[in-house]
């Protein structure tokens, strides 16, 4: 088939499909396997490891028993590398069995008896990133039934092995076959990755009518490298990006990366606060047994996890990228709040940067800022009210912001704030408030 038909029949296509299944009204929350498991199929030397049912059973006792589920992280997701390299006598997918003996139906009982979700992998091609079994357009229905029948709740539909005609007919067939399947699925679309990312070649109203999130960019790796690069990008190209995002359509940068071996306390602290307010899934990928407290207290930040999870959904925005290196991110919030973050790029010092909320276009008035990472709150707050901050190299400073009068009922959002504060807010002047 030609393009210009393949274009013809996506035409007819989105007129039929919408997936508006009620699903991810605030970005989805979880853990996934890839990052930190990769295709680890090696059992036999590395059984605590490798991608078999026993991994995910002990992540789902993670979720529900040390405080994530209450949180909202609810998802525990297979990525690659699950299948058996054929498919059964029906033409269906199977797992591998001697990595899923139990199979995957046994495994979503398993993880929904936790009061947990379920989510898996799938290629839209003939064949994973991996190798293992794709799936070609022929197979899209048999396969999202075969998901239901099992009890899947999420969909990451990849995109190997497949050209852009067949991606284009394959990401709407697929969710219209979701839809059919009478559960409601959640739906992540890797398409946007395979061509770019961008618009002309990235239909954004579109995605946002078939799926739920998308992938836009490469993928995450371990290192603070690897998280700059997908901001820039996402900063870089926010104008097309940041309206593509809403309730049941979000830009999806990757997984966090936070509690493995590639980031410092303040770059992981950076890459929650930048995802927060970015409005970007919060999945993980990390080694829920064996997390140190420093990386599950900032995963278990319940005012940047409020932030990531706002209502209102509008994701955020580079407002400023300062040459001494300092860039403040900003997020509009349901009930008069915002999201304010200020990371340093340097790699010198704790970097003293001056600025006031006027010089950040709020309106005139009295605000309260409360510091997402050291629990403090800020009083007295005019928008023209000079501040000064202290930000860690590679680090952020994190500001929920909100009108002063409403600060009685914003108590409740940060009810767990500390009292005693290892910082101290002083006026150094008239007006100046030094943050240090
Ligand atoms: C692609 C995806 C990753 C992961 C791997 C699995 O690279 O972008 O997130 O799913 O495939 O092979």
């Amino acid at each position: 088939m030609g393009p210009l038909a393949g274009t013809q029949l996506l035409a007819l296509i989105s007129l039929t499909v919408g997936l508006d299944n009620g699903l991810l009204k605030t970005p989805p929350m979880g853990w996934m396997a890839w990052e930190r498991f990769r295709c680890d199929i090696d059992c036999k030397d590395d059984p605590e490891n490798c991608i078999r049912e026993d991994l995910f059973r002990d992540m789902a006792d993670r979720l529900a028993e040390d405080g994530w589920k209450e949180l909202g992280y609810e998802y525990v997701i297979i990525d690659d590398c699950w299948m058996s390299r054929v498919r059964d006598e029906h033409g269906r997918l199977q797992p591998d069995p001697s990595r899923f003996p139990g199979g995957i139906a046994k495994l979503a009982r398993y993880i929904h008896d936790r009061g947990l979700k379920l989510g898996i992998y799938a290629d839209m091609g003939t064949h994973t990133c991996m190798g293992f079994p794709g799936t070609t357009l022929d197979k899209i229905d048999i396969d999202a039934q075969t998901f239901a029948s099992w009890g899947v709740d999420y969909l990451k539909f990849d995109g190997c092995s497949s050209n852009p005609v067949e991606h284009m007919l394959g990401y709407p067939l697929m969710s219209k076959a979701l839809n059919a399947t009478g559960r409601p699925i959640a739906y992540s679309c890797s398409w946007p990755v395979y061509i770019g990312g961008l618009p002309p070649n990235v239909n954004y109203s579109l995605l946002g009518d078939i799926c739920h999130l998308w992938r836009n960019y490469y993928d995450i790796q371990d290192s603070w490298d690897s998280v700059q690069g997908i901001l820039e990008w996402f900063s870089k190209n926010q104008d097309d990006l940041q309206p593509a995002a809403g309730p049941g359509r979000w830009n999806d940068p990757d997984m966090l990366i936070i509690g493995n071996f590639g980031l410092s306390v303040d770059q992981a602290r950076s890459q929650m606060a930048l995802w927060a307010v970015l409005a970007a899934p919060l999945i993980m990928s990390n080694d829920l047994r064996n997390l140190d407290n420093g990386a599950r207290a900032i995963l278990q930040n319940k005012v940047a996890v409020a932030i990531n999870q706002d209502p209102m959904g509008v994701q955020g925005r580079r407002l400023l990228q300062e040459k001494n290196r300092v860039e403040v991110y900003w997020r509009p919030l349901s009930r008069s709040a915002s999201a304010l973050v200020f990371l340093s790029r340097r790699t010198d010092m704790p970097f003293l940067y001056r600025s006031s909320l006027a010089k950040l276009k709020y309106n005139a008035g009295n605000y309260e800022a409360y510091d997402v990472f050291t629990g403090s709150t800020l009083t007295g707050l005019k928008a023209t009210t000079e501040f000064t901050l202290s930000i860690n190299p590679s680090g952020v400073v994190m500001w929920y912001v909100y009108p002063e009068q409403r600060s009685k009922e914003t108590e409740t959002l940060h009810h767990q704030r500390k009292k005693a504060s290892p910082f101290t807010f002083h006026k150094a002047k008239p007006g100046h408030l030094t943050v240090l």
